[in-house]
């Protein structure tokens, strides 16, 4: 199991050393969640701050835009040094010319669904994608619970890849911890995020030791 912890949860005033901080304790990726106050009801931070923390690990960027018109951004956040980008299927720009953009930046492309929409909403574009984010709570904030009702999503979509030969990862966000851990490992998540689990943890080597055990 590879973590990703999401940056959300950290001391914003000092994020390049939260980041280092992370990539020292053993995190796989680095998750951030770009949020624009349209597509979800909260803002955080855009490319500019992305392109300063850049340097502070090599650890891939995990960039999961929460924003209604993502392909306007994909140039902003190539620049900042994002290795993979996700956006949202319920999204306003046009799916496939996103997917297009991202990839002709060299960066791997994921689609994101949130609890309402069901796993069919990424079937046509499976075949071109590197990978399947599945919201485990509703898009804006951290710290919410696990719905757990989400996890037969991520069979569908692994029973669809595995129908049409199509090899792609998995990652699922919010609400994991340790209490929720084992259930997502068993429904064969291949990445998960963790802010809170992570960041409030008294040792965060420790909390992803324990998360990457499963
Ligand atoms: C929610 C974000 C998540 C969130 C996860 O909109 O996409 O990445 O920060 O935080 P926890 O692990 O606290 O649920
Ligand atoms: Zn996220």
């Amino acid at each position: 199991m590879k973590i990703a912890p999401s940056l959300l949860s950290c001391d914003f005033s000092v994020m390049g050393d939260e980041i280092k901080r992370m990539d020292i304790a053993g995190a796989d990726w680095m998750h951030l969640d770009v949020m624009d106050g349209h597509f979800v009801p909260n803002i955080t931070f855009g490319a500019p701050v992305i392109k300063w923390v850049r340097p502070y690990s090599d650890k891939p960027f995990d960039v999961h835009l929460m924003i209604s018109e993502p392909l306007r951004y994909i140039d902003d956040f190539a620049d900042a040094g994002a290795d993979i980008i996700t956006f949202h299927v319920e999204c306003d720009s046009d799916i496939d010319a996103t997917i297009e953009k991202i990839k002709s930046r060299g960066i791997k492309p994921g689609l994101v669904i949130k609890p309402n929409t069901p796993a069919e909403a990424v079937f046509p574009y499976l075949d071109k994608l590197a990978l399947v984010l599945v919201m485990t709570v509703e898009p804006g904030f951290g710290g919410q619970s696990f719905m757990a009702d989400m996890l037969p999503k991520v069979g569908a979509i692994k029973a669809e890849c595995q129908r049409r030969g199509i090899d792609l990862l998995i990652e699922a966000d919010g609400g994991i911890g340790e209490a929720t851990i084992a259930q997502a490992a068993q429904a064969g998540i291949d990445v998960c995020v963790a802010g809170t689990a992570v960041f409030k943890a008294e040792d965060a080597a420790k909390a992803i030791a324990k998360l990457k055990a499963y």
